[in-house]
């Protein structure tokens, strides 16, 4: 007999406080310096920061995140304040989903530009916040420092949620 299984779609949510480990570790392997989950639930619980998280889905009820995003909006701006997903899982347009749903979420809360910070030699990132809209409006010399390396540029993003 042949058993033919189609993996599930991963599925938009929004985090919950039982993610943080999981959110923690996904930053972990996604930055220099990542952040505790103590780090990552102190924003969470914040009433501007929005949080979605892309879960795994699969017959078998397994529904751990593999990716997120986290902007906060002040009055009718909003930053960016992390964006990773799980490198296993990279190059599937997961994070190109987890950007659109927040944009969704933004845009319905009536916020007019959303602005990120990212490395400018980080070309993945680059690509895609393009590809979103995203314009160069300034740029912070030296701003990341990776120890052993050379601190690199940051380049400051904006994009008008029209
Ligand atoms: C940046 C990051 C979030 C992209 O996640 P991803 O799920 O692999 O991205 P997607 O598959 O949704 O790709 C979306 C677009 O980004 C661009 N992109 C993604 N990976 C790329 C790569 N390795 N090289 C060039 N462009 C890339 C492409 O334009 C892609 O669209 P396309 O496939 O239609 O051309 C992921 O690489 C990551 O977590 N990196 C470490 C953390 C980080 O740098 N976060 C951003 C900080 S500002």
């Amino acid at each position: 007999m042949i058993f033919w299984y189609e993996p599930h779609p991963a599925m938009l949510d929004s985090a919950k406080l039982s993610d943080v480990d999981d959110l923690a570790e996904i930053h972990a392997a996604s930055f220099h310096r990542g952040w505790s989950p103590a780090e990552i639930e102190a924003l969470l619980v914040q009433d501007r920061v929005i949080t979605v998280v892309l879960r795994r889905s699969s017959p078998f009820g397994t529904r751990s995140p593999i990716g997120f995003v986290m902007v906060r909006a002040t009055a009718d701006e909003a930053e960016v304040l992390t964006l990773a997903v799980n490198p296993r899982h990279r190059g599937k347009g997961h994070a190109r989903r987890l950007m659109d749903e927040a944009i969704r979420r933004l845009y319905h809360d009536r916020v007019k530009a959303l602005f990120l910070e990212v490395d400018e030699g980080n070309v993945p990132a680059l690509t895609l916040y393009g590809r979103l809209g995203f314009l160069q409006v300034g740029r912070r010399g030296q701003y990341y420092a990776a120890p052993g390396a050379k601190a690199s540029a940051a380049l400051v993003m904006r994009a008008d949620l029209t």
